[in-house]
């Protein structure tokens, strides 16, 4: 059996930019000889943390939703590329309350000391961040970077390679710059090698 890589997609739009590079990607992944899922993350239904703070005790979230089968992939997987536009300087509001629902993994690691995720498990798994945005002024990922960090850090996936690509409102269609699409396909298939290796 491959490894699995999880394509978690942040953006709204399922057929936009940032989902034909994340396909790009996994393909590369697939070439590798991984096995990939990609996860919509505008296609569930969920809702945002309420800090009702069961998961300080117990090694789940009380909320009873979509989020919940989300937690025994993201502690099966190998791998995961994050894909995502940078919105409001940050990432999109769905994606962030995906992540937020990740303090079901941070209180494991921070709080009760006893992470999901093994030291073997720890050692293989990295995080491939993939994020476009619209213009091209100074800094325009850095909010959506450390979100993308400190999200990689809490279900422990090393932060391994970006994929940053400014000026899409100008770009408009990637689909017509097969050099962009090609740079994603090629670390997926990285990710893909790298995992095949270990
Ligand atoms: C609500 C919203 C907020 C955005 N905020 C920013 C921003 O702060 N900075 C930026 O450079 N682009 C911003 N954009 C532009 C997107 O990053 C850009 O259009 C991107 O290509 C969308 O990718 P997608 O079509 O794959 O979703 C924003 C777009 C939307 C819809």
């Amino acid at each position: 059996m491959g490894k699995k890589v999880i394509g978690l997609l942040g953006s709204p739009l399922t057929e936009g930019n940032t989902a034909k590079l994340l396909e790009r990607a996994l393909q590369g992944a697939r070439d590798a000889g991984c096995e990939t899922e990609t996860i919509a993350v505008a296609s569930m239904s969920f809702e945002a943390c309420m800090e009702m703070m069961f998961c300080r005790e117990h090694e789940t979230c009380i909320m009873d939703d979509e989020m919940q089968p989300m937690y025994g992939k993201f502690k099966d997987m190998d791998s995961l590329i994050l894909a995502t536009p940078v919105m409001t300087m940050g990432i999109p509001g769905k994606l962030k309350s995906f992540m937020d629902r990740f303090q079901v993994f941070f209180n494991a690691k921070y709080v009760r000391q006893q992470p999901f995720i093994t030291k073997e498990q720890k050692k293989l798994r990295r995080g491939l961040f993939i994020c476009i945005s619209g213009m091209k002024i100074p800094d325009v990922f850095a909010g959506a970077k450390k979100t993308a960090e400190a999200f990689f850090d809490i279900i422990d996936c090393r932060y391994w390679d970006e994929l940053l690509i400014n000026d899409m409102d100008t770009i408009r269609d990637v689909s017509a710059h097969p050099g962009l699409l090609d740079a994603a396909y090629k670390k997926g298939f990285a990710l893909g090698e790298l995992l095949k290796k270990s």
